[in-house]
């Protein structure tokens, strides 16, 4: 495949999986854990960045399998002919999981005809199982019999564990300045206290399912620095590192201090900070989730 080939499925990587988390984290906080009243004014607040999610979703989708086919192929010339394509869907795990996608993608579109109650809880499901369906197509592949089952089990609970931590911190930052106000702060005080505490669980899964992660595709700590993908997974390690730091200042040393003035805007620039190294993840597992491991 053309040098243009490979940035386009990276970009494309990139996109959908970032939409995709930030659909699902958004979605399942607010339907599981924000009070009704205040997850309705949130959905509205944010929906612009939905319907931006929601359209990259769809558009990364469409352009995926042309590249898919170009990859698989010969080059540009078969990404758009339809023998390849048929190819490219019926008889490969990437095809499988762009089908998938491809009808989660109309399923999301559908879920703007419900009222607006049941639009967080039925988003959730779709944007859960669109994310899914990306540990069908990583490198959780590379195994055969129980091992695949199994590391496909645990991408799955790596994909929804990151994307719960990372698409959640949009919906916070929106409850943040609701602390100070008389009319909502009753209800965002819960919101907050509860991603706090499935904020740890989330943390500690995505963690423990990154590191069987690198044992079952690296067989131990990446340190072979002739090889893209290693150097990439370590850059990706020191960030969540970072994110994980600052998860732990926020609750730990500027939530205990929120009455003080400049606290909250130190929780939001922390909150902010955490969201761009978040984006700098992903980035770089659209990245090297192309590249051979070993
Ligand atoms: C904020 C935390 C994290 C997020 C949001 C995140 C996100 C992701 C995503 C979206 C993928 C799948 C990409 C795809 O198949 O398209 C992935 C795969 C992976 N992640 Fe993470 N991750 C996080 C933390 C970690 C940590 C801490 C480790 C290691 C200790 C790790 C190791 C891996 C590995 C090895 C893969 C497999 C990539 C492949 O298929 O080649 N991740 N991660």
């Amino acid at each position: 495949m053309t040098f243009d080939g490979d940035h386009g499925l990276i970009l494309c990587r990139f996109l959908f999986d970032g939409a995709g988390l930030f659909l699902w984290g958004v979605s399942v906080y607010l339907a599981c854990l924000v009070p009704a009243r205040l997850s309705q004014l949130l959905d509205h607040r944010l929906r612009v960045s939905r319907n931006v999610a929601v359209l990259t979703v769809i558009a990364t989708t469409a352009g995926m399998l042309p590249l898919r086919a170009a990859a698989i192929g010969d080059g540009w010339r078969d990404a758009l002919s339809s023998s390849v394509l048929q190819t490219v869907v019926l008889d490969t795990g990437v095809g499988r999981a762009w089908l998938a996608q491809a009808c989660l993608s109309a399923l999301l579109i559908a879920t703007f005809a419900l009222p607006g109650r049941h639009r967080p809880p039925a988003r959730a499901v779709c944007a859960g199982l669109l994310v899914l369906t990306l540990a069908i197509s990583g490198h959780a592949a590379m195994n055969s019999g129980w091992l695949r089952v199994l590391h496909r089990a645990n991408d799955a609970l790596h994909l929804l564990s990151g994307g719960a931590w990372l698409g959640a911190l949009v919906p916070v930052l929106a409850v943040l300045p609701l602390l100070h106000d008389t009319k909502w702060q009753h209800e965002a005080r819960p919101a907050l206290t509860r991603f706090s505490t499935a904020g740890h669980v989330a943390v500690a899964l995505v963690l423990l399912s990154g590191t069987a992660n690198t044992m079952l595709i690296v067989g131990g700590v990446p340190s072979d620095w002739s090889r893209t993908y290693q150097v990439l997974l370590a850059a990706k390690i020191g960030l969540v590192g970072v994110m994980v730091t600052l998860a732990i200042v926020n609750r730990y040393v500027i939530v205990p201090r929120l009455g003080l003035s400049r606290s909250l805007l130190a929780l939001k620039l922390a909150t902010i900070a955490e969201l761009c190294l978040g984006v700098a993840v992903v980035a770089l597992v659209a990245w090297f989730g192309t590249l051979a491991p070993v």
